[in-house]
């Protein structure tokens, strides 16, 4: 097979010997997204749910040019540097009274395999033979191994399966059926070897947005701490307003012992992964014994960039009004489900916060559905960046979106439903 291609890149998720060249992106503002030939094209998924308030906000902008001209980076272990120390604190005065310590790496992944190695390390050090790691059905975290393998089995591992460790994944907890989650997680916590549950706390991102109960997650909470196992809050998609308050914990009233993030914590505009824990989990690492050192490291681990870039993020928390414009993005998405919910194409819609799904009907129902990619091309022709994942079209906005481009971006969807009807429901398509 001839190689089909203008660039030696390897893009992310992308099968290149079927897909078109990618769109060159010259710059970024707000919500859109400006390409190298003219187009301006809203960013309707917050470029893969990291931007919050917007591309290019100029406090973060400058807060990281000025970082530039006196710290760019340094080695974290042995030394420490203002940025970081000032990011520790305050995402401690975000986050529950239980969180204590900070661990900084550099991307959700990353914070994922941290989570997992200061459970798994934590028991270990105390001599408890907790071992298990439980996880939700449809979760994902990420795509290195270990979270790899605390992600549910599908498309996206599948070949690697034979290489990750076990992980128990209990029954995602659908509307009428938490009792059954949670019945399921007692009889594993009962067998006294769950070190960790790791969830997604009330969305499920990329199994398509799934949305559960914060009774629910309270109740996983709960049996959590009743059996002593660890609660780990994978927040690197959830975290910083997506589901309406700042955490989806808060938003529970849970308290975790790890939390994991990533994406918002800067605003999206720098990468880096941030784990949380309890005091007591740091001091089972925390002996005169060099062999109970948590080994774990990332070149870039609390980068000062993106440190100031996080500090930035945070002021604009404190100084614009940013609650607000998520409740009005929520409000906007509540308004308009009732005008989806009449269609018979539609097997399903969800809103939590500023994030909207809609299941469209479809035979193949899976990740790699024409469906999708047909939507996908529709919405990119008419200058809305939206990458359904299957059958499940999503928007997912950074706050500053205006009503008048949330209204362009339903009619948009309303207009790509009625195309899919036309064209022998895009089964044929593609
Ligand atoms: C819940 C969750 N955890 C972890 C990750 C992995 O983050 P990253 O892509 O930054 O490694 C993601 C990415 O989408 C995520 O949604």
């Amino acid at each position: 097979m001839s190689i089909n291609k203008v660039s030696p890149i390897w893009h992310p998720m992308t099968q290149h010997a079927l897909t078109d060249p990618e769109i060159h992106i010259d710059r970024a503002k707000g919500a859109y997204l400006y390409t190298k030939d003219g187009r301006k094209i809203i960013d309707a998924i917050s470029s893969w749910w990291v931007i919050t308030h917007g591309h290019c906000h100029s406090k973060i902008a400058d807060a990281v040019k000025n970082q530039a001209d006196c710290l760019e980076q340094v080695i974290f272990a042995g030394f420490t540097h203002e940025p970081a120390e000032r990011l520790a604190e305050k995402l401690l005065s975000i986050t529950d009274d239980a969180l204590e310590h900070v661990f900084f790496s550099d991307s959700g992944s990353t914070s994922v395999e941290v989570a997992l190695k200061m459970a798994i390390g934590y028991f270990e050090h105390r001599k408890e033979p907790k071992h298990r790691i439980v996880a939700l059905e449809g979760g994902y975290h990420g795509d290195t191994f270990g979270a790899m393998a605390a992600g549910s089995r599908s498309i996206f591992n599948k070949i690697y399966e034979p290489y990750l460790f076990d992980v128990t994944h209990l029954p995602f907890p659908d509307t009428g059926k938490e009792q059954k989650t949670l019945d399921e997680f007692e009889i594993l916590l009962k067998q006294g070897d769950v070190a960790a549950l790791i969830l997604e706390p009330l969305v499920l991102g990329a199994d398509g947005m799934q949305i559960y109960t914060t009774e629910t997650l309270k109740q996983l909470s709960e049996l959590c701490k009743q059996y002593g196992a660890l609660l780990i809050a994978d927040e690197v998609m959830t975290g910083f307003g997506r589901t309406g308050k700042c955490f989806a914990c808060e938003l529970a009233g849970i308290t975790p012992d790890i939390m994991c993030l990533s994406k918002g914590v800067t605003g999206g505009f720098l990468p880096m992964g941030v784990t949380l824990c309890t005091q007591d989990i740091y001091m089972a690492f925390y002996q005169e014994d060099r062999t109970k050192t948590f080994f774990h490291s990332t070149s870039f681990t609390a980068n000062p960039l993106a440190c100031r870039a996080a500090l930035a993020n945070l002021e604009i928390w404190e100084e614009e009004p940013v609650l607000e414009r998520i409740a009005a993005i929520s409000k906007s998405h509540a308004n308009i489900i009732e005008r989806f919910k009449v269609r018979d194409d539609i097997s399903d819609i969800r809103h939590i916060g500023t994030i909207l799904a809609l299941d469209v009907k479809d035979t193949t129902n899976g990740y790699l559905s024409n469906i999708g990619s047909t939507l996908y091309d529709f919405f990119l022709k008419n200058d809305i960046l939206l990458r359904p994942i299957g059958n499940c079209i999503y928007i997912l906005p950074p706050y500053c979106i205006s009503l008048q481009d949330l209204d362009l971006i339903y009619n948009c969807v309303e207009k790509a439903l009625d195309y899919l009807h036309d064209t022998d429901n895009g089964n044929t398509l593609i």
